[in-house]
């Protein structure tokens, strides 16, 4: 480990094709799960769980799931970009080593969250906090991870036994890889292509 923080933050990718499969140890999952219980939350509510899936026959559903949902997201496309959109790998559920799954409990610490009262999502961007601290983490490891978010809630619920109440926010490929890709595949795809930081700065007003 003891990657310089920049160079963790710019060779970071989301990884689809480039999983090898094999074993996290122990200690390495252990340390990338304790970094994402690190980050910072809204009224220290800390309101993630993480349900770490190694089950081939769970990953198989879910993963059969993702191409139905694929499919919804294709039908909308117009011909050129359902065209591209064939070329584009969107998960490696079944190529990584294991999976995880990040959930928001919107009743932690509640009713008074500190910091919530205003803002409900404050809540929701913790979690999201927990997973880009996993996955810096992740690469700071030589692991790879994968988002994916071609799935209905309530379909994740059912196939984890997630209780009511409790949302899915991410489910996450990960594991070791043969490399990370210098540039997004959706760039190398011609799918879309990243704004420079410029057009993102803005002074004193929108
Ligand atoms: C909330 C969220 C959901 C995403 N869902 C998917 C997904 O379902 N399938 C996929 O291939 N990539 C998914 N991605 C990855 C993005 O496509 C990727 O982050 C983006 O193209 C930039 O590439 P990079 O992460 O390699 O820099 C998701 C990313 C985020 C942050």
């Amino acid at each position: 480990m003891n990657a310089d923080i920049y160079d963790v933050i710019h060779r970071r990718r989301d990884v689809r094709a480039e999983f090898t499969g094999a074993p996290i140890p122990e200690d390495v999952l252990h340390r990338v799960l304790a970094a994402a219980h690190a980050a910072p939350s809204v009224g220290l509510s800390q309101p993630w769980d993480f349900i770490v899936v190694s089950d081939p026959a769970v990953r198989r559903a879910f993963h059969d799931h993702v191409q139905s949902e694929r499919a919804v997201f294709a039908a909308i496309l117009t011909a050129a970009a359902a065209d591209r959109f064939t070329q584009i790998k969107i998960d490696g559920v079944l190529e990584s080593s294991l999976s995880i799954v990040v959930t928001y409990d919107p009743e932690r610490g509640s009713p008074a969250v500190l910091g919530r009262h205003a803002i409900a999502d404050a809540g929701l961007y913790s979690v999201c906090l927990a997973i880009q601290n996993l996955w810096l983490a992740a690469t700071a490891e030589r692991l790879g991870v994968g988002w994916v978010s071609f799935y209905r809630e309530q379909h994740l619920r059912r196939l984890l036994d997630i209780p009511a109440g409790i949302r899915p926010v991410a489910w996450l490929c990960l594991g070791p890889v043969t490399h990370l890709e210098a540039t997004p595949d959706l760039e190398r795809h011609g799918w879309r292509h990243r704004r420079t930081l410029s057009a993102a700065i803005h002074h004193d007003r929108w």
